[in-house]
C-alpha cells in the first residue's frame, strides 16, 4: 500500500521582483546574482498572507484532483514562516477552503518541510490511520529576510504549493529517507522572540534569517546525492531509470554539483528558481505543478523528490506518477 499524489496546486505573490529592482535596494548585480545562484527574479508578497497563498495552492490542487475540500481527512501544511504563532496555518487554510473534516496541523523542517510531510502522510495511511491527504508546503520568507543584507535578500521568494494524496494499492511513493542534524543547526537560522516575561528580558539577537551560506551549499552538495542514492538503494532504482529529479530549488550551482555526483544529465532536472527563487518549503510542491500542468509528468514514470535545508534536514522519496 502508498500514496499516489492525484492534484496539484500552486499559487504566487502578484508582484514579481527582479534582480534589477535588487540594485536600487543593495549594493549587487543582475549578474552577480545570475552568475552565483541561478536566480533572476521572485515572487514578494505585497499583501498576500501565507494563508492565503497556501489555501489557493490547495483549492486548486483539490480542483486538480477532482476532489471535494470536505472529503480531506488530513491538512499538512510545511512552513517556516507563519505570520501567527497560533493558531497553526493548516487550521486557517482548513476554514478558508472549508476543509472541515481534516485533521490540521503544520510541520516546520524548513526547506525539506514538504517532503517530511509527504513522509508524514505516507505513515498514516499506511498505518490505515487516513485514506488521503492534502500536504502543502507554504512560505512567506519575504517577512524574516533582512532586506538590506545581500547575501540572503537575493535568493528567496514568496509562494505555496500543495498535492492532494490518496491511498493507492500500486505505484505512487515506493521509498523515502529523511535525516537531521541539529548539531549543525547555526549554519541557518532565524530566531523567534525573546525570552520577555515579569522574571527576565532577554533582547533578541536578530529576527532575520542568518545564513552561512557556504556551509550551507557544501552540506547539499555532500549530502544530497548521498540521500538519493540511498533511497534508490533502497527501492532498487538506478539514477539512470529516474526521469525526473525534483529537487528543492536554492541553487542553480548546488543543482549542477548534484547532478554531477550521481552523473545524472542535467535535462532531468527541472528548474523554476530562475523565475521563483528559493521558497523553500513551497519549493518542491510549486515545481510539481509547474511540471504537472506543463503535462510533463506522464503515469509510469519514476520522479526523485529530495529537499535539503535549515535544521539542517534533508531526505529523498521516490515516486512512480
Ligand atoms: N551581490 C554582490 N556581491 C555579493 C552578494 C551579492 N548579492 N552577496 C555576497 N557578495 C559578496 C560577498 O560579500 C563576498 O565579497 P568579498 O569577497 O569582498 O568578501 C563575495 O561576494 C563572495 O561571497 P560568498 O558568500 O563567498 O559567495 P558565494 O560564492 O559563496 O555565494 C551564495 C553566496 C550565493 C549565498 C552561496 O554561498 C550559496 O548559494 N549558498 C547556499 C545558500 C542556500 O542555498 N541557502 C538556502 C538553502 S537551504 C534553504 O533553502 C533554506
Amino acid at each position: 500500500m502508498s500514496i499516489k499524489v492525484i492534484g496539484t496546486g500552486s499559487a504566487l505573490p502578484k508582484k514579481q521582483v527582479t534582480n534589477q529592482d535588487l540594485e536600487k535596494l543593495v549594493e549587487t548585480s543582475d549578474e552577480w546574482i545570475r552568475e552565483r545562484t541561478g536566480i533572476s527574479s521572485r515572487y514578494i508578497s505585497t499583501g498576500e498572507t501565507l494563508a492565503s497563498l497556501t489555501a489557493d495552492a490547495c483549492e486548486r490542487a483539490l480542483e486538480n484532483a477532482g476532489r471535494r475540500a470536505e472529503d480531506i481527512e488530513l491538512l499538512l501544511v510545511a512552513t517556516c514562516s507563519p505570520e501567527r504563532e497560533i493558531p497553526c496555518v493548516a487550521c486557517q487554510v482548513q476554514s478558508a477552503i472549508g476543509a472541515d473534516c481534516a485533521a490540521a496541523y503544520d510541520l516546520n523542517a524548513a526547506c525539506s518541510g514538504f517532503l517530511f510531510a509527504l513522509n508524514t502522510a505516507y505513515a498514516y495511511v499506511e498505518a490505515g490511520i487516513y485514506q488521503n491527504a492534502l500536504v502543502a508546503g507554504g512560505e512567506v520568507l519575504s517577512k524574516i529576510v533582512d532586506w538590506t543584507d545581500r547575501g540572503t535578500c537575493i535568493l528567496f521568494g514568496d509562494g505555496a504549493g500543495a498535492v492532494v494524496v490518496e491511498k493507492c494499492e500500486q505505484g505512487g511513493v515506493l521509498g523515502f529517507v529523511q535525516h537531521s542534524d541539529g548539531a549543525r543547526g547555526d549554519v541557518l537560522r532565524c530566531d523567534s522572540r525573546a525570552l520577555k516575561n515579569p522574571y527576565v528580558d532577554r533582547p533578541m539577537e536578530t529576527e532575520f534569517v542568518l545564513m552561512d551560506g557556504r556551509q550551507v551549499f557544501a552540506f547539499a552538495v555532500r549530502q544530497v546525492p548521498a540521500v538519493i542514492q540511498e533511497v534508490l538503494d533502497q527501492t532498487g532504482i538506478k539514477v539512470e531509470d529516474v526521469d525526473l529529479f525534483v529537487l528543492h530549488q536554492a541553487n542553480q550551482r548546488i543543482i549542477e554539483g548534484i547532478a554531477k555526483k550521481l552523473k545524472a544529465d542535467l535535462d532531468r532536472f527541472p528548474v523554476n528558481l530562475d523565475r521563483v527563487g528559493n521558497m523553500s518549503s513551497a519549493a518542491i510542491p510549486v515545481l510539481l505543478d509547474e511540471l504537472n500542468r506543463q503535462g510533463r509528468l506522464k503515469p509510469g514514470m519514476k520522479l526523485v523528490l529530495s529537499g535539503f535545508g535549515a535544521g539542517l534536514t534533508y531526505g529523498a522519496c521516490v515516486i512512480e506518477w
